[in-house]
């Protein structure tokens, strides 16, 4: 295991009805006058929205509001918010919504602390180190930003959807109530299903030795998501359900399981072009992207993909051919997320065979010279594409 600081500073606030103690938990972050942050309008409807306001209000706290964040958050909507935070004397935004929401909120505190644009942060590995604080109550389990030092934003120059990071972007507190996931259809909830167990297999892919509890940890996640999605599509107000897969969402991104070992990430890098590009929800990027990716790179540690078959999907090993449980555990990774009402091919995700020297070129552009992505194994344009074809 290698040298790490692990700081995770964001009050979780978990169970039915937490949400009616929101202005309790801003007050407690110092939060007086709030932007209050949401996206299309499903929290109107839910009649989220206005129990929030009624909360905040009984608190004696000021509240602005600026809705309309859409998935694969863009920067025009930012660029708003920060202007309403510099002139209105902003001191504390409230993200109500999925990891969208959650991000342009981010992307927002970012700006409203910074005197140039926000995307200078997300343009370059520059780390953020100031940001207002921001609190989350979660709609959707998928992105994990409601524990996560990281923001992605699409910015509309160029369609560019990059990252940024840093410790103070982490919530303040995130209120999960798996109640308030009941609403989310079942694409989303299986869009969601797939973000998180993606975000474990980015660290689980890893050349670090040694690192058993992070191994478990992953290896245990999976297990949940693979028992509780399909209760949770079969029956959406499955409460039990709903809550391990919320929980389990959480700690698939806020690094208790990445510690200690060198992570992955080159799926969400190619994932991003094409959610940038098309416009597809995330995870159904990723339910394409992934499997795709593991069979470009599985030679490389053929034990890795042998152990995530025996140990997650129940393969049995075969010892005189162990690359066959290999392929076979990544053929149970794209059926799963078949089953669950993933997509499988670019095609479904509206994307073109066409365009494939574009993205993979895209997933470099200017940003800090880098000549590959990933980890496990380095990526070049060439890999790139090559796993693109993959997933045709
Ligand atoms: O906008 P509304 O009307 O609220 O509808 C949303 C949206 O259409 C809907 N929804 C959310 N909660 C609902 C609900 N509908 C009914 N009932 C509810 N309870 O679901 C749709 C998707 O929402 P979104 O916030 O886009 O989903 P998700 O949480 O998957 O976020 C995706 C974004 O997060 C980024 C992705 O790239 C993508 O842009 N990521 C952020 C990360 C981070 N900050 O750490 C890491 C991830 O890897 C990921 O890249
Ligand atoms: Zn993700």
């Amino acid at each position: 295991m290698e040298n790490f600081t692990f700081f995770s500073p964001t009050y979780f606030v978990f169970g039915k009805g937490t949400e009616n103690e929101t202005g309790k938990y801003v007050k407690r972050f110092n939060g007086n006058k709030v932007l209050l942050h949401y996206g299309g309008g499903s929290i109107k409807k839910s009649g989220l929205y206005d129990r929030v306001m009624n909360c905040l209000k009984e608190s004696g706290i000021e509240v602005v509001t600026l809705g309309g964040v859409r998935p694969n958050p863009r920067s025009g909507l930012v660029y708003e918010g920060v202007k309403i935070c510099k002139e209105q004397n902003i001191d504390f935004i409230l993200a109500v919504g999925g990891g969208s929401v959650i991000d342009s909120a981010k992307a927002i505190a970012i700006g409203a602390k910074y005197d140039g644009d926000f995307w200078d942060f997300y343009k370059s590995d520059r780390l953020v180190e100031k940001a207002l604080p921001v609190g989350v109550i979660l709609t959707i389990p998928a992105a994990g930003s409601e524990g996560s030092p990281d923001s992605v934003i699409t910015h509309e120059d160029g369609m560019l959807k990059r990252a940024a990071h840093g410790e103070c972007l982490r919530p303040a507190f995130s209120i999960l109530n798996p109640e308030l996931t009941f609403t989310l259809p079942a694409y989303q909830t299986a869009c969601g299903a797939v973000d998180i167990m993606a975000h474990i297999f980015e660290r689980y892919f890893t050349n670090t030795p040694e690192v058993e509890v992070s191994d478990r940890l992953c290896e245990a996640l999976l297990l949940t998501m693979i028992k509780e999605t399909p209760r949770v599509i079969e029956n959406p107000e499955n409460y039990d359900a709903r809550a391990n897969m919320i929980w389990a969402g959480t700690i698939a991104h806020n690094d208790i399981c990445g510690v200690g070992h060198v992570q992955d990430w080159a799926s969400h890098s190619i994932e991003h072009e094409l959610s940038a590009e098309y416009d597809c929800a995330h995870g159904a990027g990723l339910a394409v992207i992934f499997p795709a990716w593991m069979k470009y790179v599985y030679k490389h540690d053929i034990n890795r993909f042998v152990r995530m078959a025996v140990n997650v999907w129940g393969c049995k090993l075969n010892e005189a051919n162990p690359e066959e449980t290999a392929l076979e555990g990544i053929a149970c990774v794209k059926a799963f997320w078949k089953s669950i009402g993933m997509p499988t091919s670019f095609a479904e995700v509206g994307a073109k065979e066409e365009d494939i020297p574009k993205l993979a070129a895209k997933c470099f552009d200017e940003i800090n010279g880098d000549d590959h992505i990933g980890n496990f194994v380095q990526l070049k344009k060439d890999d790139i594409e090559c796993i693109y074809r993959n997933a045709l």
